[in-house]
């Protein structure tokens, strides 16, 4: 397996081999991580993060990973650089890959990381655009195999706003990796067609298949792991939320959702999640609305079922593979 000069851009770049030994590689990396085993492969590398949107998880886990690795991080900001107000995305992309062994990039369309990668001559690894998120998926992925020890032949079902980073991320992965995905949404919620058809194709490629249904009970029956996000993602205007409550509060994980999964189900999110009132912009609208959690029920979020910090944590350990597979000498194995 050679990663070394790749971008990370999406999952759709990627073989289920490919993705595989990146799941793979973050687990080994864990384990040792655990027994206190350095792994500074790294060492005296420079990477840039540049942060477009706002992040906990994912620039936490690209810092501790980049300084477990040995590298230096310099972090950038939406205000605090040039970046697209008084410089193009190329013009910054040819002057980081000049300072840089690789650079992260958090922002809006994913037109702009396919634009920083394409004049970057160094790895470019997508932290998130409105499309995409695939480092997320690899810790999701690693977190599920923790829990029951495989991927292929589960039956993964993403409730809420299915067109979406983390819908739409899912779904591509599911297809790669042999899961079977449901996106269980209102219709005008379901990922846009052609991104399906291209999923079902690999899908069948790998002995899975993709679903859409508005039918919770239907979506939900069979489940191993039920997923959802927030129903209005960063960069969407605040506005949108009376609609948003109105159209997939029907799709909340809530006790009764969990029930119609199967026994052994897990809950999974990636963070962050409004389970509770306890976040400024959580208690403005539950109080707004009358409610007391929007996507999922604060005792489904606290259950023994929830895995969400599983997978906060394994963000860490997934991106490291990808920057040690993308950066690193050898085949890590
Ligand atoms: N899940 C995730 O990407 O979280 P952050 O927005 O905190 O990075
Ligand atoms: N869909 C969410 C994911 C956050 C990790 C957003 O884009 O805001």
């Amino acid at each position: 397996m050679n990663l070394k000069g790749r971008d990370f851009l999406k999952l759709l770049d990627f073989s289920t081999q490919e993705i595989d030994y990146l799941i793979c590689l973050a687990g080994k990396l864990k384990a040792e991580k655990k027994k206190g085993i350095p792994h500074r492969h790294l060492q005296g590398k420079n990477i840039a993060l540049i942060f477009e949107k706002t992040s906990t998880r994912t620039r936490c886990a690209f810092e501790v990973a980049g300084y477990d690795l040995g590298m230096n991080v310099t972090y950038l900001d939406s205000q605090g650089s040039q970046i697209g107000k008084k410089e193009s995305i190329s013009d910054t992309a040819q002057v980081l890959a000049g300072m840089f062994d690789g650079i992260e990039y958090r922002g809006y369309g994913q037109n702009l990381v396919e634009e920083l990668a394409k004049y970057s001559k160094v790895p470019v690894w997508n932290g998130l655009t409105d499309e995409f998120h695939p480092t997320q998926i690899l810790a999701d992925f690693l977190t599920i195999k923790e829990k029951f020890g495989k991927l292929k032949g589960l039956k993964l079902v993403y409730m809420g706003d299915s067109r979406f980073n983390m819908g739409n991320s899912l779904m591509v992965g599911s297809a790669k990796m042999g899961i079977d995905f449901v996106a269980c949404s209102p219709k005008k919620y379901f990922p846009n067609e052609e991104l399906v058809a291209q999923c079902k194709t690999i899908a069948k490629q790998n002995g899975c298949t993709i679903e859409l249904t508005d039918n919770v009970e239907k979506g939900v029956k069979g489940a191993n792991i039920i997923y959802t996000d927030v129903w209005v993602s960063m960069g969407e205007p605040f506005e949108v939320w009376e609609q948003r409550i109105n159209e997939l509060l029907p799709y909340k994980v809530t006790d009764k959702v969990m029930d119609m999964a199967n026994k052994n189900a897990i809950f999974m999110h990636c963070l962050p999640a409004f389970h509770d009132k306890n976040t400024k912009i959580g208690k403005e609208i539950c109080e707004k609305f009358g409610l007391d959690s929007l996507e999922v029920a604060d005792s489904v979020f606290t259950s023994d079922k929830s895995v969400v910090f599983d997978e906060a944590e394994n963000r860490m350990h997934t991106i490291k593979a990808v920057m040690l597979a993308t950066l690193g000498e050898n085949d890590y194995k």
